[in-house]
């Protein structure tokens, strides 16, 4: 089913501002609105799991999504997260492999799918779209990097202190003392996010209080600036 002239126009101005869509002309992006095809996902629903075999592309309009690997026990390793304006599904599309991971959506969210054909005449139309593709993938690549080395050189403590701070630095909220304030997240989501078990967070959650460089307190984690770590 096509979407109707006014969602059009809506994925149109979205697709204008996604980085890989940022040097084709107006023509063009109507074109590619045209063939996008939006769905929308509940809080928690999943958009595919790892080893589906489909190959199109995923544009956020809108929420918040993860991408996940899992084990026997269900136990969740995060990849990364996808905000407006991100795109996924570019691994399956690229080299028409299996799913690499499991898409849940953390918010309501808001996708635009774009069929595979549609994407590959759009980079063979305008290959500045594939350059600026490789530079996200490329970037998806350095962040991976980094989380492998904090998984084989770092313990779950300081995994964990690297993430709160992290995320801290992307709210920016810190209290009168100079602590950042990072709303709680669970034990699970936590383990999930580092490549830990929930007891070792749990353990860790602990070892971090005695040493007062995450406190928690009021439904946040206050966590010591590293410079004073
Ligand atoms: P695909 O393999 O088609 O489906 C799962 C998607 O998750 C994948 O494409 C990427 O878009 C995304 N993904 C998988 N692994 C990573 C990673 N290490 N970093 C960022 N995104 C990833």
């Amino acid at each position: 089913m096509s979407n109707s002239g006014r969602e059009d126009a809506l994925i149109e101005k979205l697709l204008r501002n996604i980085p890989i869509f940022r040097s084709i002309s107006e023509t063009y992006i109507q074109q590619i609105a045209r063939d996008v095809r939006t769905v929308h996902y509940k809080k928690g629903g999943t958009v595919f799991y790892q080893s589906d075999e489909s190959m199109d592309l995923y544009i956020v309009l809108d929420g918040k999504l993860r991408a996940s690997l899992f084990d026997e026990e269900g136990d969740e390793l995060v990849l990364a997260t996808f905000n407006k304006g991100d795109f996924f599904g570019e691994m399956s599309l690229l080299d028409g492999v299996a799913r690499s991971a499991t898409l849940t959506a953390e918010e309501d969210s808001a996708l635009g799918i774009l069929k595979r054909e549609s994407f590959l005449q759009a980079i063979k139309q305008n290959p500045m779209i594939a350059i600026d593709l490789l530079a996200i993938v490329v970037k998806r690549l350095r962040k991976t990097d980094s989380m492998v080395e904090s998984l084989v050189f770092f313990d779950v403590d300081e995994r964990l202190v690297r993430l709160l701070l992290q995320i801290a630095k992307m709210q920016g909220e810190r209290d009168s003392r100079g602590f950042y304030k990072v709303r709680k997240l669970t034990q699970k989501d936590l383990a999930a996010r580092i490549g830990a078990s929930r007891e070792a967070i749990s353990k860790a959650l602990k070892i971090l209080a005695i040493r007062k460089m995450v406190v928690e307190e009021d439904g946040f984690f206050l966590i010591k600036p590293d410079e004073e770590a």
